[in-house]
């Protein structure tokens, strides 16, 4: 059995305080929820404040992106280290707003993920199709494509600790979101790449599902068998919202 993670990204929203309020909300409101993980990915300016609000709860600490260096002459950029230094468990890489407005390619998120790993941090490796993309029939191409190159070098021992995000375009910050079959028809479809690579140790990869997750769509999204979590963006900024995604009940689609 793949243990559920339930994945908030921020994107560039929330100061510290907003985040440590956040944190005083959503907490006690969690604190029942044991048989799945949960992960709160802020802005870098709140990882150290957040933290200190997290500590000692069953919420984890997530960076949305780090640099593949460990340190040096990178004006702007942060660390796997420093990350570790925060009591940061995961980061986010290769987001498509990454992507698509800062150019990041298949090459740089595999080196980021390994240099994560290397660290002792979990990757969460994001992959999707753009609407024109999925419209001219090419959605199995890219993510195949988007896997093989995103995961490049990924050794089969850190295998079992990855986890993957699907984000289709189309789908994230539109309220569009995929319908359950449809999630499933491409989550399935990557489930079985993974074990063309890593064999049977791909079972226990999780695969999040991400892109206009509600506290209305998670439950059915949630009940298909190779949807392992999500990855939320808007919904996870109100702390009732995300506890309600937390808390999704299974085979209730
Ligand atoms: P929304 O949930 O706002 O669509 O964002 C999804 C996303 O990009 C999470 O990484």
């Amino acid at each position: 059995m793949r243990r559920p993670i339930l994945a908030a990204n921020w994107k560039m929203q929330k100061t510290t305080g907003e985040a440590a309020e956040f944190a005083a909300r959503f907490v006690p409101l969690v604190k029942d929820a044991d048989a799945v993980d949960i992960v709160v990915a802020p802005p870098f300016t709140a990882l150290d404040r957040l933290g200190q609000a997290l500590a000692g709860s069953n919420v984890a600490l997530a960076a949305q992106n780090v640099n593949a260096e460990e340190s040096g002459a990178f004006t702007g950029e942060i660390s796997p280290g420093m990350l570790v230094d925060l009591d940061c468990r995961y980061a986010i890489v290769g987001h498509s707003e990454r992507r698509t407005l800062y150019g990041e390619s298949d090459d740089d998120v595999a080196r980021k993920a390994a240099a994560l790993f290397a660290a002792g941090l979990t990757p969460i490796v994001c992959i999707g199709e753009s609407l024109e993309e999925r419209e001219a029939d090419r959605t199995f191409e890219v993510v195949e494509r988007q896997i093989d190159g995103s995961l490049a070098g990924l050794r089969a021992e850190s295998t079992a600790e990855l986890v993957l995000a699907y984000e289709p375009i189309w789908a994230i910050g539109t309220g569009r979101t995929a319908t359950p079959e449809i999630a499933q028809e491409v989550h399935a479809f990557v489930r079985d790449r993974l074990r063309r690579r890593f064999g049977a140790a791909a079972d226990a990869i999780r695969i999040q599902y991400g892109g206009s997750v509600k506290p209305d769509n998670v439950d059915a999204l949630m009940s298909q068998p190779d949807i392992d979590g999500a990855l939320v963006g808007g919904a996870s900024l109100d702390p009732e919202a995300f506890s309600r995604i937390v808390h999704f009940q299974q085979g209730t689609s």
